[in-house]
């Protein structure tokens, strides 16, 4: 009798209390954006599988422009269209501005981060404005100029010797960029064309690694009330990585600290590299190690993925590709040189830019925010903490912004006041906001640059003369959105 009479108290109480537990955390109760049922513990982990930017794209069709979905207890929130993108990055920029770092990354030095600072605070907002000035402004730009043409000058001097082999054209271009960025800081070439791995010693490799296990997906991000336990040893991994990546030029941090301080040498300002405008501002040598690596991490890859995909479809098009050959011959006047003054003048390779960009945006959920405050957007409820994805590659894809979205139609940018540069929700490969890409006008002028000369001093062509409308376009996600097999190309002189 007894029993009887607890186990109908059981049968009554227990679906109650369920109801008010799936009620507490159901989405309608707290107006959280809709999204997939999530799994018990896990959430939606399972769902997402390897190339999050399709399913999420898949769910937004289902469940509208602003989703949410639960990765264990952590929240997160998917914008899929312009006008959702608008919301969290124009109108709520300041409460949804914030970072969470990464479990891997989150070491003694994060006050230090400039990409993952989880603030716009102090730190950040000096180091911002010291690249923005130092870096990317017009005239940091102008003098850096015979800098990157003598990079670029080695690049096509090596690429002449290579006349009948196959070329890994990321790599070439990899090695051109990080040359480039390496003289800007630190005014000396890390990797070496002649060098058959091009790798520093190792250097690129560590500093891959540190990303890619940076980014692993780890139960301390999924369920924070573990992360002091480091259960996959990531933070544990990617502490050691990162020290090794700063031994690298740690040594040359240290010597131009003695120059500067030495009361001997008076240092010509166009002497000074970027390192030195760090020194010379009172940056310590942790804070200097920091910068060097994240700005290697942010502006090497993602501009090395936006030219191999740009060759890939210009070769796959050719009506495009002879339209880029021709507009390059007409401004150059038959000059094998292009100089820096006309890039921006090449319409046509411009619209073939943003193009790439708008299918393969290097970054395509940008750089994950984080909620500062509890705010409303698309009149749902996005709480304290949670972390904001802004879906780029879906945008870019999207029929009800895009005619024929997955057609690489250049001309569609043409006397069409569209750029990246922040305004325009439909096409954001830099982001927007104050979180947006310092790094677009460097970045713009390397793929400007040396994409022209690529197609204007060689006639590319595919090995075993494959035909080129049937290159493989598949994409990898992981570190950026990067084409699944590498671009191997052979050229013919151009007469
Ligand atoms: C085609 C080239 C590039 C693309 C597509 C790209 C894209 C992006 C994107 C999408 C973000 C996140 C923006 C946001 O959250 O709204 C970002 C941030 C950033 N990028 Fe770039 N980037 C490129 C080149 C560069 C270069 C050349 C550098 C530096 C040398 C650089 C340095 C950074 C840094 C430091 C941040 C973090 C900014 C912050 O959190 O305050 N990027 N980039």
């Amino acid at each position: 009798m007894e029993i009887g009479f607890l186990s109908s108290i059981f049968l009554i109480l227990t679906p109650l209390f369920l109801f008010f537990i799936v009620k507490k955390y159901s989405r309608s109760s707290k107006n959280l954006p809709p999204g997939p049922q999530p799994w018990p513990i896990i959430g939606n982990i399972l769902q997402i599988g390897n190339n999050p930017h399709v399913s999420i794209a898949i769910f937004a069709q289902q469940y509208g422009p602003l989703i949410s979905l639960q990765l264990g207890t952590q929240l997160l929130v998917v914008a899929s269209s312009p006008d959702a993108a608008l919301g969290i990055l124009k109108t709520h920029d300041r409460l949804l501005s914030s970072r969470s770092i990464p479990n891997a990354f989150d070491h003694s030095f994060a006050p230090f981060y400039l990409v993952w600072s989880a603030d716009c605070g102090q730190h950040w907002r000096s180091l911002r404005t010291l690249c923005r000035n130092e870096m990317f402004s017009v005239k940091a730009l102008q003098d850096q100029s015979s800098m990157r043409l003598e990079k670029l000058g080695q690049m096509l001097g090596f690429l002449h010797g290579k006349k009948g082999q196959v070329v890994n054209i990321g790599d070439v271009v990899f090695t051109t960029i990080f040359n480039t960025l390496s003289n800007v800081f630190f005014a000396k070439d890390f990797l070496d064309f002649e060098d058959e791995h091009r790798t520093a010693g190792g250097l690129k490799e560590k500093l891959f690694t540190l990303l890619q296990d940076g980014m692993r997906p780890n139960i301390s991000d999924f369920f924070p009330m573990f992360k002091r336990f480091d259960l996959q040893g990531l933070r544990k991994g990617n502490l050691k990585n990162i020290r090794e990546v700063f031994s690298f030029w740690e040594h040359i941090v240290d010597e131009r600290r003695a120059l500067l301080n030495s009361s001997t040498t008076v240092m010509e300002e166009e002497e000074k590299s970027f390192l030195d405008r760090l020194l010379e501002n009172g940056f310590s040598n942790d804070q200097i190690n920091i910068c060097a690596m994240e700005l290697f991490i942010g502006g090497t890859d993602t501009t090395t993925s936006t030219i191999e995909w740009a060759m890939a479809e210009l070769l796959k098009n050719k009506e495009a590709m002879s339209r880029v050959q021709e507009e390059l011959k007409y401004s150059c006047n038959d000059s094998k040189i292009i100089s820096e003054s006309q890039l921006s003048k090449l319409s046509y390779l411009n619209a073939c830019i943003k193009e790439t960009l708008r299918l393969h945006p290097p970054v395509p959920f940008l750089i994950p925010r984080c909620a500062f405050e509890t705010c409303e957007v698309m009149n749902y409820t996005i709480p304290q903490d949670t972390q904001i994805f802004i879906n780029v590659w879906a945008i870019g894809r999207d029929p009800k912004v895009w005619e024929a979205p997955l057609s690489f139609k250049p001309e569609r940018f043409l006397g069409l006041n569209l750029d990246f540069k922040g305004q325009d929700f439909e096409f954001i490969p830099f982001g927007a906001g104050r979180r947006m890409c310092p790094g677009l006008p460097s970045g713009i002028k390397s793929v400007q640059s040396i994409l022209a000369s690529l197609i204007h001093q060689f006639e590319w062509v595919l090995p075993d003369d494959e035909d080129p409308a049937k290159l493989d376009m598949k994409e990898k996600f992981g570190v950026t959105l990067q084409k699944e097999k590498a671009l191997q190309l052979i050229f013919k002189d151009l007469n």
